[in-house]
């Protein structure tokens, strides 16, 4: 197992798109993995592949565990995740993300998805999320296709926390940065 390092925006590396996972192999099921350690250790609900640099379909997610209850973890391992269908009703969540240390905003996204995706194994499943769980998914599709949830708030509010982060890169805040310890999200 191990931790990856996370890239803090701004960095055009999240703006890239990332590929397909063409066969789910040992690899791949290493890098699920080791993702969601990153994601566990940095206090994140969601990690995509792209945040650490690696520029394949991959999604880890568990929105409910609580650091202090181990038992409490429910890990999902999405490669290739695509959204079938979104409700017509949205809902709006104070949004953070692991690339965007201490750093939220409101957005507004459909209430409910269904996605399809692969598991560990390569078989083809569907999920069907709503609340939290359908936020988070949708925040990280958005991480490959390089959308942050940055991009979905005024320009003027997204240009502030876009200061605060270089800011905070030139003091070297971010220096040996693995997380982000107080980041609710992925
Ligand atoms: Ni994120």
């Amino acid at each position: 197992m191990a931790i990856y390092p996370i890239i803090i925006a701004p960095d055009p590396v999240l703006k890239q798109k990332s590929v397909p996972v063409e066969r789910v192999d040992d690899e791949v099921r290493a890098t699920l993995s080791n993702m969601l350690e990153t994601m566990y250790r940095s206090g994140g609900i969601g990690l995509a592949a792209v945040q650490v640099g690696i520029l394949r379909r991959l999604i880890v997610a568990d929105v409910h565990w609580r650091d202090e209850d181990p038992d409490s973890r429910q890990p999902l391992k999405l490669v290739n995740a695509e959204i079938l269908w979104n409700a017509e009703e949205d809902a709006p969540y104070n949004e953070g993300c692991l690339s965007f240390p201490d750093q939220y905003s409101e957005v507004i996204r459909p209430n409910e998805v269904k996605v399809a995706y692969l598991d560990e194994q390569g078989a083809r499943q569907e999920l069907h999320a709503t609340g939290l769980l359908a936020t988070c998914i949708q925040h990280e599709i958005d991480h490959m296709n390089g959308i942050t949830f940055v991009d979905h708030i005024s320009r003027t509010r997204r240009e502030i926390i876009l200061n605060k982060l270089r800011k905070a890169k030139r003091h070297g805040d971010f220096d040996g940065h693995v997380h982000g310890e107080h980041c609710n999200h992925g």
